[in-house]
């Protein structure tokens, strides 16, 4: 497939709520000495255009396992993930890198930041791998930061800014190219409370105003407050499913600091 046959397949009109994301029947399995893992095991889940879906499990659930296979970037031992109409095991490494830097945007717990670079360039790099100017680079990274309230902040270097503020600039530099889908894998996970909120609000804002599908892992019950879905796995298997409104999230909250989660 060319990338131009990528492009043409995605360019169907996908409207919000519309079936976007799929992993079907996906199991991920690491063979080790002592015999096998199951990182994931037979996970069936449909995500829609546009939506805030939040993934809650414990650690060592299988979150970052799930989010790295929906997210093209690692491939299923069993079954397959889809987005709109790519089947992503059919697709080769060189489509799926172009899948990766086209239509999704990555954020992680730790920022990976560049740090020997300001935050602007931080951003616009990811646009100049794109094939933009760099000058061009700089002016959407310059919105992109705005646009996450560090337009006063472009020429500050990683270790000149707060946990909070770097995760901003990783933010911005996941919506510099302009994705459909983003996947913030425990973005608040080294943050306090207030701030993970505040991070939390502008990954919803995403998705109310931009139409951003976004896809947020915790395993914190505190950054559940804004989802419209909840999808809870452990040991590698999808739970359960709810919406927020079902949760009790003030017990679950009291229930994980107990179990010494949070
Ligand atoms: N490369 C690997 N080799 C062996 N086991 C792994 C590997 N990566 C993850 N796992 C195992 O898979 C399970 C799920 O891990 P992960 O997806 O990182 O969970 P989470 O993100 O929810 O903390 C864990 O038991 C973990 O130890
Ligand atoms: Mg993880």
């Amino acid at each position: 497939m060319t990338t131009a046959d990528i492009e043409k397949k995605m360019d169907r009109d996908f409207q919000r709520g519309d079936s976007f994301i799929t992993a079907n029947g996906v199991s991920k399995i690491y063979r080790l000495r002592g015999g096998e893992v199951y990182a994931l095991n037979n996970v069936n889940l449909e995500i829609f255009r546009s939506e805030y879906l939040s993934i809650m499990g414990p650690s060592g659930s299988g979150k970052s396992t799930l989010f790295n296979i929906i997210g093209a970037l690692d491939r299923p031992s069993q079954g397959y993930a889809q987005i709109g109409p790519l089947r992503l095991t059919e697709l080769s490494s060189s489509e799926l890198a172009y899948v990766r830097c086209n239509y999704i945007g990555y954020i992680f717990q730790s920022y990976n930041l560049i740090p020997s670079l300001t935050a602007l360039k931080n951003v616009s790099l990811s646009h100049t791998l794109m094939g933009a100017t760099p000058a061009d680079s700089d002016k959407a990274a310059a919105k992109a930061l705005e646009s996450v309230g560090l337009g006063h902040r472009l020429d500050h270097r990683p270790d000149e800014l707060s946990g909070g503020q770097q995760q901003r600039v990783a933010i911005a530099r996941a919506l510099v190219n302009r994705p459909a889908v983003v996947l913030a894998d425990e973005p608040t996970g080294n943050l306090d409370t207030k701030t993970g909120q505040e991070i939390v609000d502008i990954l919803h804002d995403l998705h109310r105003s931009e139409g951003v599908t976004v896809i947020c892992s915790t395993h914190d019950p505190k950054m559940l407050h804004k989802s419209q879905r909840v999808v809870w796995i452990e040991d590698g298997s999808k739970r359960n499913e709810s919406i927020p409104a079902e949760l009790n999230l003030k017990d679950m909250a009291a229930d994980a600091s107990a179990k010494g989660d949070l």
